[in-house]
């Protein structure tokens, strides 16, 4: 039972559906003229995606990335590494990337900078949650779920040392799992 590991649910699953769903009604009149390439960052993100794209009511195209910060434990670089690249061009396409989470802001950073030089004609981000205390970056999201605070929260694609992604819901980890 990987819930004995969780202090407290922080989102509910139903919490969680009523927001998606409200995310999905937004996007879908954001984008009714257009056909999006919605762009999910791998792997957090693919619980939210795969919930929102079903709330969403007009044509869109999926691609995955998935990327990955690098540097030494030391300094924080900046720097993000391509794992996986898109297969498709984004040049003139309306691109929607969809996270998880923006804490730093770093990786969405590098991703929004990336798209502009290949030439989108528009780029917004929708994320689940946001912990806008964590920015190192200036980066807004468009389009957000919930502000969350919580150090260690978890579940619902979120990840600690890559266990809970599989949680319905999203909950703060107890101490004693990440306190040694
Ligand atoms: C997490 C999260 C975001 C990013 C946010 O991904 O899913 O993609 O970090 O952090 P930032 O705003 O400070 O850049 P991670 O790199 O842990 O990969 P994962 O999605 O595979 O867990
Ligand atoms: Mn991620
Ligand atoms: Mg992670």
């Amino acid at each position: 039972m990987i819930a004995q590991d969780i202090e407290h649910v922080l989102i509910s699953e139903e919490q969680l559906e009523e927001k998606v769903r409200e995310l999905g009604a937004t996007l879908t009149e954001e984008y009714r003229e257009k056909f999006p390439l919605a762009v999910v960052v791998l792997k957090g993100a693919l619980p939210f995606m795969s919930d929102l794209i079903k709330r969403i009511d007009t044509y869109i195209e999926l691609d995955f990335m998935d990327v990955s910060s690098y540097g030494n434990a030391t300094v924080s670089s900046g720097e993000v590494k391509i794992i996986k690249d898109l297969n498709t061009s984004i040049e003139g396409r309306d691109v929607l990337i969809i996270e998880d989470i923006i804490d730093s802001g770093k990786t969405l950073n590098y991703l929004v900078e990336l798209f502009k030089y290949r030439k989108a004609n528009s780029i917004k981000i929708v994320t689940l949650l946001d912990k806008p205390t964590g920015r190192k970056v200036d980066l807004k999201a468009d389009y957000v779920g919930f502000d969350v605070l919580d150090a260690f929260v978890v579940g619902y694609g979120l990840d600690y040392a890559e266990k809970y992604r599989n949680l319905p819901y999203i909950g703060v980890l107890k101490k004693e799992i990440y306190s040694f």
